[in-house]
């Protein structure tokens, strides 16, 4: 197990209020320019996705929050992949360590249904200035070992950002579909 209860309900809070208050703005049509301002002390942003936004909290756990509190949908079939497919990915290539939290939230409470926020390991990699470029040699490799007739471990939603380089290791962060 990653990551605490108490540290995804704190900021999957933090993040629905900061949408209302203009302090983080989801862009949905371009990942990652949804850059937020006062951020709670402790917190990092280190990322967003197009369902998602990373943030890196006091315990060194990166939580991701939805943007839609009423869609847990991605998250959770991420983690139920993470746990079938745990321990027997292909040499090389391995899924950050993750696991969810279900947390309060208003309007998910009115329909009855909780939020889902994904506690993962923070992974930081190391193609530094040229990593779009890196990158897409990487794409190519995972494509070959993952993408293949198998279909066990399928990468669906496979391109830079979803994927980090550690070592010559293959570290996929977004299991999503
Ligand atoms: N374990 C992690 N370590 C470092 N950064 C992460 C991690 N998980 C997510 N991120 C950052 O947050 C972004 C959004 O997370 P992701 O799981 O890809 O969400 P989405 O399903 O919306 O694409 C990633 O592209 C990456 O920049
Ligand atoms: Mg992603």
């Amino acid at each position: 197990m990653i990551g605490s209860q108490e540290h995804a309900q704190f900021i999957h809070l933090w993040a629905q209020q900061a949408m209302d208050t203009g302090d983080f703005h989801w862009n949905y049509a371009r990942r990652g320019i949804s850059h937020p301002s006062n951020l709670p002390k402790g917190w990092v942003y280190t990322g967003g996705g197009s369902d998602r936004s990373a943030f890196v909290g006091p315990d060194g756990v990166v939580y991701k929050v939805c943007f839609d509190p009423l869609d847990n949908a991605q998250s959770a079939a991420e983690i139920d992949r993470f746990n079938a497919l745990n321990g027997e990915w292909p040499e090389g290539i391995r899924p950050a360590e993750m696991d969810i939290f279900y947390v309060y939230d208003p309007d998910a409470d009115r329909i009855g249904d909780r939020a889902a926020v994904v506690a993962a390991e923070w992974v930081e990699d190391d193609l530094d200035v040229d990593r779009e470029v890196k990158a897409r040699y990487w794409i190519s490799k995972i494509w070959q070992i993952c993408n293949n007739s198998t279909n066990d471990f399928y990468i669906s939603d496979l391109h830079t950002e979803n994927f980090k380089v550690v070592n010559g290791e293959v570290v996929i962060i977004d299991l999503g579909v």
